[in-house]
């Protein structure tokens, strides 16, 4: 290309005023390039700050607004989004809020929830240091098992999550967590003690909270899937310590 090709022709240009702040009298400008610049009004455009995960995170909420999408909506008090820390490292995914977290509007705040914050503490998680969200964000009612349409209505919500968040690990928490997050139909029992992955994300499935209040022999599986957890931290270099996060 000839040099000054493409530069704004008349030197009144906006363009051309802040080139000559800088004591340049010349330069290059590839063709096409100063038109993509410009508004629909012909004025040279500031673009918009890149957003926090947070904010994203927050536009996302907006786009789901009073989600109708599924039977679900009928009798929620609140659409559950997630809690915790945005920018942490460690996405745990439950199975849908029950009735505690349909109320509050947060995940994980009863029992299994009291639960969950022991098991996130033997391995130094906290809060602080998770993101948690569910598989669907409204309460099946009667706390049941959500259904496969229900799942796949709530699934684009999830996914989004995961593309803005961009998790070093994910942690599901029970046999649909798990299955969803690994597009597996295998069990629990079979599904964790490995590693899978969702695209190159590694997957860690391990017993949900719920079911260790039932039956206390799942105490050690989850706590040989912690350890895990905690290995595979340390070999990705992430963080476990609690780095921004609203009580
Ligand atoms: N169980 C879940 O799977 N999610 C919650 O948010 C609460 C209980």
């Amino acid at each position: 290309m000839e040099k000054g090709e493409g530069t704004p022709k008349g030197r009144d240009d906006p363009f051309w005023s802040s080139v000559a702040s800088f004591g340049l009298d010349e330069v290059f400008v590839l063709p096409g390039w100063l038109e993509e610049q410009r508004g629909d009004d012909g004025r040279l455009q500031r673009r918009a700050p890149a957003r926090s995960v947070a904010e994203e995170l927050e536009a996302l909420v907006e786009r789901v607004g009073d989600c109708r999408s599924c039977r679900l909506c009928q009798e929620r008090n609140s659409i559950v989004f997630g809690d915790g820390n945005p920018d942490a490292g460690v996405l745990l995914v439950g199975e849908g809020p029950g009735a505690n977290e349909d109320i509050q509007g947060k995940p994980f705040v009863g029992k299994a929830g009291h639960l969950l914050d022991k098991i996130l503490a033997s391995i130094e998680l906290d809060r602080g240091s998770v993101y948690i969200t569910n598989i669907v964000k409204c309460r099946p009612p009667g706390n049941r098992t959500p259904s496969r349409d229900e799942v796949a209505a709530c699934w684009w919500i999830l996914e989004e999550q995961i593309e803005i968040m961009r998790p070093g690990v994910i942690v599901a928490l029970g046999a649909p967590a798990s299955r969803t997050m690994t597009g597996s139909t295998d069990g629990i029992g079979k599904l964790r003690g490995s590693i899978h992955r969702y695209g190159d994300i590694p997957v860690v499935p391990t017993y949900h909270p719920a079911a260790l209040l039932r039956t206390k022999a799942l105490k050690r599986p989850v706590w040989e899937d912690m350890k895990k957890l905690r290995k595979l931290l340390e070999e990705l270099g992430l963080p476990r310590e609690r780095s921004s996060v609203d009580d």
